[in-house]
């Protein structure tokens, strides 16, 4: 059976960090209110010529160093984000040109903050039909460009970065032993499309828009959710929470990291949290996360690991792969 191995791993993150208390001049809030209600301490936040593209880029040179292989090798560049660089062509595109790579093919996904666990699930797809042999996953986003500076219900919330794996075709036996993909489940349902969402976009008001949020409505569903979502994927790959050796979850409140941990029974020790460091980068969250726990030197070849993302639409999802 063929199976995604990680080969690699990549993060890039703007030079600009914004402290809780930068926020405190700006709307009415504190650096208090903040860490208390997400665990979000700072973010970074893109300059003018830090973009989604080039972030993304910078993430995908990491992810093939430490892969070593170079864009030649690559068949494939799958790029989650909600935050283009324009409306088309997608940004994948456009790395892939970054890249100097004209050979293959590359396209955006978009899933909101589940945009990385949905690519992945895919790249596997890719992988294990036969047509693609080594895969790039990216997630990059600048949501800084699409926030209400002046909302600070959401400004406080978000950051900028990129993370990037190399996923690549391996013979696996097909058990849970394996490197690799080893299970994914993903969901949507549009009728909570009004509770996250950006307020424009072409085919509306032709202009880009803000991000708009009930916070206290996706609070409600999310832990739920995202328990549900991951039940599925230990049933579908017969293992149980004390299987795991790490948990990265989408990294937008420390409370919903927290509650859903304490629900499935995943031990603290095992949780990777970020969002203190980069507070809610959508989907460049999860791979920021594993970039950090893979330096310092946490998740290690053969460690069991289990992503998980919920965001706007609501999306969600979760892939358990084996490092
Ligand atoms: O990545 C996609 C998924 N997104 C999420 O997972 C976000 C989910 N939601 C959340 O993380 C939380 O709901 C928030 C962090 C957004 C808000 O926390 P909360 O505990 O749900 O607070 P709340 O919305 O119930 O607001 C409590 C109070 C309100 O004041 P009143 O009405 O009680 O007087 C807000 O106006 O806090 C106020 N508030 C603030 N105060 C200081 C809202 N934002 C701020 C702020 N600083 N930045």
């Amino acid at each position: 059976m063929i199976r995604s191995v990680v080969r690699g791993n990549g993060a890039a993150l703007p030079r600009r960090i914004m402290k809780n208390a930068d926020f405190e001049g700006m709307v009415e809030t504190s650096d208090e209110w903040i860490v208390q209600r997400t665990g979000i301490r700072q973010r970074h936040v893109a300059a003018d010529d830090e973009t989604t593209a080039s972030l993304g880029e910078a993430a995908a040179r990491a992810a093939l160093d430490s892969a070593g292989m170079t864009p030649a090798d690559i068949d494939l560049i799958i790029l989650a984000t909600s935050t283009p660089n324009n409306t088309f062509p997608a940004t994948a595109v456009e790395i892939q040109n970054r890249l100097g790579m004209h050979h293959g093919f590359a396209f955006d996904m978009q899933a909101v903050c589940s945009g990385f666990v949905y690519a992945v699930a895919t790249a596997d797809l890719y992988i294990r039909g036969g047509l693609a042999k080594r895969v790039l996953v990216i997630g990059s986003e600048t949501f800084s460009r699409i926030l209400d500076w002046s909302d600070r219900s959401t400004c406080v919330l978000f950051g900028d970065g990129a993370g990037a794996l190399v996923l690549e075709a391996e013979d696996g036996a097909g058990a849970i032993t394996d490197r690799g993909v080893l299970a994914a489940s993903l969901r949507s349902d549009g009728v909570h499309k009004d509770k996250l969402f950006v307020d424009g976009g072409p085919s509306t008001t032709g202009t880009v828009g803000h991000l708009r949020m009930e916070g206290r409505e996706v609070f409600k569903h999310a832990v739920g959710m995202i328990t549900d979502v991951i039940e599925a994927t230990f049933g579908e790959a017969g293992i149980t929470a004390e299987d795991l050796d790490w948990f990265v979850p989408h990294q937008a409140n420390k409370r919903i990291i927290d509650a859903s941990a304490k629900k499935l029974g995943i031990a603290e020790e095992k949780v990777v949290v970020t969002v203190d460091l980069h507070g809610n980068t959508s989907a460049a969250s999860v791979p920021l996360a594993l970039s950090v726990a893979v330096a310092d030197g946490r998740i290690k070849k053969g460690d069991l690991v289990l992503l998980e993302a919920m965001g706007g639409g609501f999306t969600w999802g979760a892939v358990l792969l084996r490092w």
